[in-house]
């Protein structure tokens, strides 16, 4: 029996999920795209528009027991997981100690536990040649003041991804982690709603992250940083002292001082 190819995308409403999702079909043959976020209504307006069939996923990450219907189906079909994204994510851009309990769990919540049981339950269905995207950030390579969390649970992303990668080499599974750059998509009308970053100084495009992204799957890498201003950043916090990168960040904070 032939197991249909699929791919699994989180973060499939918006953004670079929804981007991801749209450009896969184009980069890889695929039989079926699973599309995971809580927004339904985008979920099946975008799974009208792919050219090959789409399966519709409306859950929240962030809920107990929420993967137990993709788990199922996982268990009844068996398939071919040629590609997982795990685009799915938040931050907040606050003071640590002024973010909401519930945002505080989130965070952890959706970016660290969802992503990591994603991967847990569709790993035993990648055969030699699949893949494995998690979205991670610049933020991972560094403490970021007042995106505090938000740069931790990235962090977590890029050493579990980098290092799961050379685990699964053997299985000729790969996992790449991309760490964008500020990217202008609906993510700061959550992170940044009061403004506590003041100076976004460069904002990519999404389409750039989505092709860069397309672009590190075929390589060899284990994880990709897009962009200029995004790679030279990655090299000033492997270049200068961390302390010395934070006050450059906190440069950034309008309540810095507060
Ligand atoms: N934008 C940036 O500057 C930037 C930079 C570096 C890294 N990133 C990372 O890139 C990834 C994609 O973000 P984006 O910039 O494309 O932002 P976005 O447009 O806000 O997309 C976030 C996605 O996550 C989904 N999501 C949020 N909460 C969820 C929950 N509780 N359960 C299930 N799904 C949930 C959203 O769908 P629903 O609301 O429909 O659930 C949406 O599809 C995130 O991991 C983000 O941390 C972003």
């Amino acid at each position: 029996m032939s197991h249909k190819r699929i791919a699994i995308v989180t973060g499939a409403s918006s953004g670079m999920g929804k981007l991801l999702a749209e450009g896969l079909p184009q980069h890889c043959a695929l039989e079926e795209i699973w599309l995971v976020a809580r927004s339904e209504q985008r979920l099946f307006a975008l799974g009208e528009e792919l050219p090959v069939p789409a399966r519709i996923f409306p859950v929240d990450l962030t809920r107990e027991g929420c993967l137990a219907p993709l788990r199922a189906q996982l268990a009844e079909e068996a398939p071919d997981v040629r590609v997982l994204i795990n685009a799915g994510g938040f931050g907040k851009f606050e003071r640590f100690d002024r973010i909401a309990e519930e945002d505080a769990a989130g965070m952890v919540d959706l970016n660290c536990r969802a992503l990591t049981l994603l991967m847990h339950a569709v790993l035993p269905y990648c055969g030699a040649g699949s893949i494995v995207v998690n979205i991670a950030s610049v933020a991972a390579f560094q403490p970021v003041p007042f995106a505090a969390e938000y740069a931790a649970t990235k962090a977590y992303v890029l050493a579990l991804s980098r290092a799961v990668d050379r685990e699964l080499r053997p299985r000729k599974v790969r996992v790449l982690a991309v760490c964008p750059y500020w990217t202008k998509t609906a993510f700061f009308d959550r992170a940044n709603r009061e403004s506590v970053i003041t100076r976004f100084d460069c904002m990519y495009d999404p389409a750039f992250i989505a092709e860069k992204t397309f672009r590190a799957m075929k390589k060899k890498k284990d994880y990709v940083v897009p962009g200029f201003v995004a790679k030279a950043t990655h090299m000033m916090t492997k270049l200068l002292p961390h302390s010395l990168v934070m006050k450059v960040f906190i440069a950034q904070q309008k309540l810095k001082n507060k």
